[in-house]
């Protein structure tokens, strides 16, 4: 079996004195997905992300002793295109529903270049796939930046038995027709050579399905229905994930936080900036609350542990810095000497994240779009203080969680804080109730069901 994803579990950078320094690949996938492959025999490839990672490769250090990896190097300029233009910047936010329709995207002669090195980096991932795949190997294809890469393979090495796995949504028709036509349609063509096509929640399959089955898209890819399809939430790697959350380092985290916070209430969210993540509207609800239901002034505090993501992109990095400016205006309008309304942290700091999830009384999940939410069903399984989850309707674990979630209109500020305080507010049995629900709900699903799941969807003679 072969796993391939962009980010790999290891990655490397260059100290200060030039030397290499190992560096942990970081995320969801890695941290769920890594556990069930070590010491499987599984081979995992993924693509060189610089000159730290190609000198890594070039001087035979990327390896590690759970996994066989296989490296894929790619030159910086084809890389940049593929992984900000193409997969970061345009099918991210088209999956995500993002774009800024009047001013963006812009698909000049520069994209359309970029789109060729989306198609490069696929080749090369084919190639290496091609060349090493064992016949009839199986391999699990993780996300968007490898849209095109059930086509290549198919006609490579019809043997092999391919899966895609989206993470993220999938766009509706209408939003996918925002690509250029021949874009659109490669990628549509792409993604049906794939043996069978996962994704989180049974919305954003029906989205892939509705993209097959729209004339003008169906036209475009041209090759008649949509691959099959199959809905499967991934879950963290739950003994593992207690476990760290009992941990010393975690334990130091909870002091820490108890007097950051004066041992008021929390409403806590963990999150990367990224736009998908809502972070302004949640913090916007929360001063709302806080006009709107005045006995919550100094009774609770929002911690917003926020951690960088993709800073190569300055749509990010304005996220950040507007971030950082609203929560200091909150605080400066309702603060008092003695109590500060949001603590922001924007290190990633994991011990911290986990160790937060086990003492908020609410966890805002607000996402105006999210493939699943791994942190909702990690935090509904850490927290042990009967919590209550504020749950976006828009996240994929709200079709896994809704029935013990307090659901929310991401976009409704007014509706958000309303939501807020019925969960502050709300009385001890119901909290347990709910909070009892949540556990279950996430217990009743493992990681290796996801990943069984996955292998299911192409059995042999399937294709
Ligand atoms: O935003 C979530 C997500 O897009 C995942 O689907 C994906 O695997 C991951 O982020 C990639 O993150 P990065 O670009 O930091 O590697």
């Amino acid at each position: 079996m072969l796993v391939v994803s962009n980010r790999g579990p290891l990655s490397f950078r260059f100290d200060d004195d030039g030397t290499l320094h190992p560096v942990p690949g970081g995320g969801g996938l890695v941290s769920s997905i890594g556990p069930l492959l070590a010491g499987t025999g599984a081979t995992w490839v993924s693509v060189t992300m610089g000159a730290a990672d190609r000198a890594a490769v070039a001087q035979g250090r990327m390896t590690d002793e759970n996994f066989t990896l296989l490296p894929v190097v790619i030159d910086d300029d084809t890389y940049r295109a593929a992984y900000d233009v193409v997969s970061n910047t345009t099918l991210w936010y088209c999956h995500h529903h993002l774009f800024d329709l009047p001013r963006r995207p812009r698909f000049d002669r520069y994209w359309r270049q970029a789109w060729d090195a989306y198609r490069r980096y696929n080749q090369s991932v084919a190639d290496t796939v091609s060349a090493h795949a064992e016949a009839d190997s199986t391999v699990l294809v993780q996300d968007y930046h490898f849209s095109l890469l059930g086509q290549m393979l198919a006609r490579a090495r019809p043997d092999l038995r391919t899966v895609h796995f989206c993470h993220i949504p999938f766009a509706d028709p209408n939003m996918l027709r925002v690509l250029p036509e021949e874009a659109a349609g490669e990628l549509l063509a792409g993604l049906a050579g794939f043996g069978a096509c996962g994704f989180h929640a049974r919305r954003w399959e029906a989205a892939f399905r509705a993209c097959y089955a729209d004339p003008a898209l169906g036209a475009l890819a041209g090759v008649g229905t949509a691959p099959p399809t199959f809905v499967s939430s991934l879950s963290s790697d739950h003994e593992g994930l207690l476990a760290e959350a009992s941990s010393a380092a975690c334990a130091r985290s909870v002091e820490t936080l108890r007097a950051e916070t004066g041992g008021r209430r929390i409403i806590l969210r963990v999150d990367r900036v990224e736009p998908s993540k809502n972070i302004v509207r949640g913090m916007l609800a929360f001063e709302e609350l806080l006009a709107a239901y005045p006995e919550w002034r100094d009774k609770v505090v929002h911690v917003a542990l926020v951690y960088p993501s993709r800073q190569g992109l300055a749509e990010y990095l304005a996220l950040g810095a507007e971030v950082t400016h609203v929560a200091e205006r909150i605080n400066h309008a309702w603060g008092t000497a003695t109590w500060t309304p949001i603590v922001l942290h924007v290190e990633d700091d994991r011990p911290r994240s986990l160790a937060s999830l086990t003492i908020s009384d609410v966890l805002l999940v607000n996402p105006v779009r999210d493939g699943l939410n791994l942190v909702a069903k990690e935090g509904s399984l850490l927290n042990g203080g009967d919590g209550v989850l504020v749950l976006s309707h828009e996240a994929g674990a709200w079709e896994e969680l809704s029935e013990a979630a307090l659901g929310i209109n991401p976009f409704d500020v007014a509706g958000t804080a309303d939501t807020l305080h019925r969960a502050l507010s709300m009385g001890i049995e119901e909290r347990r109730s709910r909070a009892a629900r949540l556990k279950e709900l996430v217990l009743a699903r493992t990681a290796s069901d996801w990943l069984n799941e996955q292998l299911a969807a192409v059995q042999p003679l399937s294709r």
